[in-house]
């Protein structure tokens, strides 16, 4: 371990938030990282949810060589071979029926900019409705309708963002009535709401299909068909940010797909890169002739690219020949019944939920009140990462403390009893110090 770099790390870089290990790290390899002192740990995020692939697949090593050999970059107006192989290979094999016209990107907030700017321009509305708990980036449009991030210190949002409350199977907001009818009922009253209060300049309505950030939470199927009748009466675009759920995180090629509900945009990103810097918006043909006529513009230095687009060929060539959304339905079963047998044994899981390679486990002081463990969701959390697993947590107040745990799509059950194993005796020791009257006190 190289002390000094270490230092440089403090003294150079500024802290962009999140939670961060006092480690740097050297490596990464399938389910595997390693850090600056030669240790491996697991890691059940898929890097940023990207990873799906696993870190370093050979045939993404491969991709980068060849685009090494052939080009990384061009000019924006250059159509590069393999970004027009791409196009095709999205619109043909992984997306819902029609919509058949992409532009490729770099990050999750991007393709989300540009599936706003195209719904705006399409229906000359500004009003977006999203849902609480969201996250969708943190550019200057996309922060301003994320809702699972801090939103205090940066300045005044934009006009015509309205917010609904996000469907709850665990917490649902209305009392006395099920998950899925109070998610209804809480739509319906927004919406009427948000009629009382729009100008009428309406643009579109956003939700991930499965709100990650926001703990892991998969609406019921009727919400998802409420959506699309909800945009389609007001003449309003239906946006998917499929992030983290396209590409066989949650086991079918795309939310989309998997709750029957298609949308008039899709947002793609963090899974068709496999852990490089690559997005897409993917809309209809009308929709994208509309805007064309009215003079669209989404023109960026890296709009096009044909390294990243390189990399997602391989990233859709090794989920097809590696069977990897088959695959996450059954690893992501087995990783669940594991859970779920933890669960059984310790009274803090209060909740096990997601779908795919895609869940959530929520920690509760008391099962009967679930009250958030939030203290015992930190230390449990340190202490995976002592033992060689790395854990993501989500921790607040308001929204419970929730790990998301997305291991790449092509880890071995063996990894998955690894860490399931590191899991189990991180939290007995975790509960065991969450409970001295000291550390409470202390707390
Ligand atoms: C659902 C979703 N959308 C958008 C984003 C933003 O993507 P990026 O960080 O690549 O801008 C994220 C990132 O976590 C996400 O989870």
């Amino acid at each position: 371990m190289d002390l000094e770099l270490r230092n440089a790390a403090k003294e150079y870089l500024l802290r962009y938030g999140g939670d961060s290990f006092p480690n740097l790290f050297r490596e990464a390899r399938g389910a595997i990282v390693m850090d600056d002192g030669g240790r491996e740990i697991l890691d059940f995020t898929s890097g940023q949810m990207c990873a799906t692939v696993g870190h370093n697949h050979p045939e993404i090593v491969k991709a980068i060589e060849e685009a090494g050999r052939r080009a990384y970059h061009l000019f924006s107006g250059m159509i590069p071979e393999v970004v027009a192989r791409l196009a095709k290979q999205v619109a043909t094999e992984w997306m819902p029926q029609g919509l058949t016209k992409s532009i490729f990107i770099n990050t999750g907030a991007e393709s989300n900019e540009a599936a706003l700017r195209i719904a705006k321009m399409y229906t000359d509305g500004y009003e977006v409705l999203a849902v609480g708990g969201s996250w969708h980036g943190v550019t200057g449009g996309t922060s301003t309708v994320s809702f699972a991030s801090d939103r205090k210190g940066y300045g005044v949002p934009p006009p015509g963002i309205f917010l609904f409350p996000e469907p709850h199977s665990y917490r649902p907001y209305i009392k006395g009535m099920s998950a899925e009818e109070s998610a209804l009922q809480c739509l319906e009253i927004s919406l009427k709401m948000y009629d009382m209060a729009s100008t009428g300049k309406r643009a579109a309505i956003l939700m991930e299909p499965i709100l990650s950030a926001g703990g892991v939470l998969v609406p019921p199927r009727s919400f998802m068909q409420a959506l699309r009748k909800a945009a389609d009466e007001r003449g309003m675009l239906l946006i998917f940010d499929e992030a983290q759920t396209a590409f066989g995180r949650i086991g079918h090629r795309t939310g989309a797909e998997m709750f029957g509900v298609t949308p008039d945009i899709m947002s793609l990103s963090k899974t068709l890169g496999g852990g490089l810097p690559l997005a897409a918006a993917v809309t209809r043909p009308d929709i994208e002739q509309n805007v064309f006529e009215k003079g669209f513009s989404f023109y960026t230095s890296h709009v096009s690219d044909p390294l990243p687009a390189t990399v997602g060929l391989a990233v859709l060539k090794v989920l097809n020949e590696e069977r990897l959304v088959e695959r996450s339905r059954e690893t992501g079963a087995y990783l669940r019944n594991a859970l779920l047998e933890l669960q059984g044994r310790h009274e803090a899981i209060g909740d096990v939920r997601g779908e795919g390679m895609l869940l959530g486990i929520e920690l509760v002081t008391d099962r009967e009140t679930k009250e958030p463990a939030l203290e015992l969701g930190r230390i449990t959390t340190e202490k995976c990462f002592e033992k060689g697993l790395s854990m993501n947590i989500k921790r607040r107040p308001e929204r419970g403390s929730v790990w998301r745990i997305a291991p790449p799509l092509t880890i071995s059950r063996q990894e998955i009893d690894r860490g399931i194993a590191i899991l189990d005796e991180a939290l007995t020791e975790s509960l065991d110090i969450a409970a001295r009257p000291s550390h409470r006190q202390s707390a």
